[in-house]
């Protein structure tokens, strides 16, 4: 066994995402962590009894680390990542892997001239669910795909008690940042990234997106930008001809649910932020004159057992590890890996182009593939 030694930059929500299946992954040892803020920083490497640095610098000169995990803020992801980089570190960066495509695709050239891996969660595409959709997919247990709604939907988050959530470690969840980012930029990746295993790389989005509850956290100094979209709607055409609608948004109620439409009926599965989620699929049936779906479902099997690493924190039940176990493996091995550079800019250049759509949207043509 390989020992990969990485790093955490950030302390502090999502970072405890990450503890939650370190246990699981013997092959990964964490040398220590790094946050701006003292705070988070003591409080987080006590309760996980990590070594800490004293500042980025200080993590960047530790010759052992092999990988960089980049849990800050989206906004400060591409300043941090591209340190990482030149300072020789393969990065592991939260989603998205900057804010603006530019940006982006300057990480991944910086990464390639470097001989370096840059990759970005999501992760969940590496999951046990996933791949049961994408199995059945492949096999075409419906016949030929013709359509997909996708829909990350998580509910009216300005009316929830958002101001008491705390990570394990104590972490307050960043509402204000959360809001200003915006949900699309936020979750689309999560099926998106499944989408493009699917079915390859997105052509043209056709989108609209909005601000409709300008209003999420009252009285308190205003959000900047006040109006990020909290909705957006996109149509996706992929180079393989499948269509996908994706809905994002913090205001329908939850729904995390994938539709498949096939030439003989449906493939379906409820969760996607579940690595465990059953997959199903029910067929088209005839009788007589009549043409409907079969009220009976049939549960998707993979044919070989896949390990799940159970978690259970809130709705989220995802292990974050599978992206990074993926990116060691990779590097000890010469491997390509599923959430390479370009499929990573590829994710970011779509949610991209759905968070920022507005409400006179034009279609967008895609630049990056993988
Ligand atoms: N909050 C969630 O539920 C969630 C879930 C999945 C993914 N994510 C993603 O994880 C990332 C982090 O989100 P979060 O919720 O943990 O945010 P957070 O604000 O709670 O944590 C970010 C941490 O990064 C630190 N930081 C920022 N700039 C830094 C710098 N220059 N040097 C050192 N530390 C720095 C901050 O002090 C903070 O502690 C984001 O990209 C987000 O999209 C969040």
């Amino acid at each position: 066994m390989t020992t990969t030694y990485i790093a955490l930059i950030g302390c502090g929500f999502v970072a405890d995402y990450y503890m939650a299946t370190i246990d699981a992954y013997p092959e990964l040892e964490i040398s220590g962590v790094y946050d701006k803020n003292p705070k988070r920083l003591k409080a987080f490497s006590e309760y996980y009894k990590l070594n800490t640095y004293s500042s980025i610098e200080d993590l960047l000169s530790d010759k052992k680390i092999s990988i960089v995990l980049n849990l800050t803020d989206p906004r400060s992801h591409y300043t941090i990542s591209k340190q990482c980089l030149q300072a020789g570190k393969h990065v592991y960066s939260e989603k998205p892997l900057a804010m603006n495509f530019e940006d982006a695709e300057d990480l991944v050239k910086l990464a390639k001239e470097t001989n370096l891996h840059i990759s970005s969660a999501p992760c969940s595409v590496l999951g046990k669910s996933a791949k049961t959709l994408a199995h059945a997919v492949r096999n075409k247990m419906c016949g030929d795909i013709k359509l997909v709604y996708a829909e990350l939907d998580d509910g009216m988050v300005h009316k929830m008690a958002y101001k008491k959530w705390f990570s394990e470690s104590g972490a307050p969840w960043p509402y204000r940042d959360e809001f200003e980012v915006g949900c699309t930029l936020e979750h689309a990746g999560y099926y998106l990234a499944w989408l493009m295993v699917m079915f390859g790389p997105v052509r043209s989005v056709t989108a609209f997106s909005d601000c409709v509850v300008p209003e999420k956290i009252g009285d308190e100094e205003p959000l900047q930008p006040f109006d990020t979209a909290d909705i957006s709607f996109g149509l996706l055409k992929f180079e393989s001809g499948v269509v996908a609608r994706l809905s994002t948004t913090i205001v329908a109620p939850h729904d995390h649910s994938i539709r498949i439409f096939c030439d003989n009926g449906v493939i379906y599965m409820d969760e996607c932020w579940d690595n465990d989620d059953e997959v199903y699929l029910k067929k088209m049936v005839r009788i007589r004159r009549k043409t409907f779906l079969s009220p009976i479902k049939k549960k998707v099997k993979l044919p070989n057992e896949v390990k799940v690493n159970k978690v259970d924190r809130g709705n989220t039940k995802m292990d974050f590890l599978l992206g990074v176990q993926d990116l060691a493996t990779a590097i000890n091995t010469g491997k390509r890996n599923q959430l390479s550079a370009d499929f990573s800019l590829h994710v970011n250049e779509v949610a991209l182009a759905l968070q920022y759509a507005g409400t006179q949207s034009s279609t967008y043509i895609t630049k990056s593939r993988f």
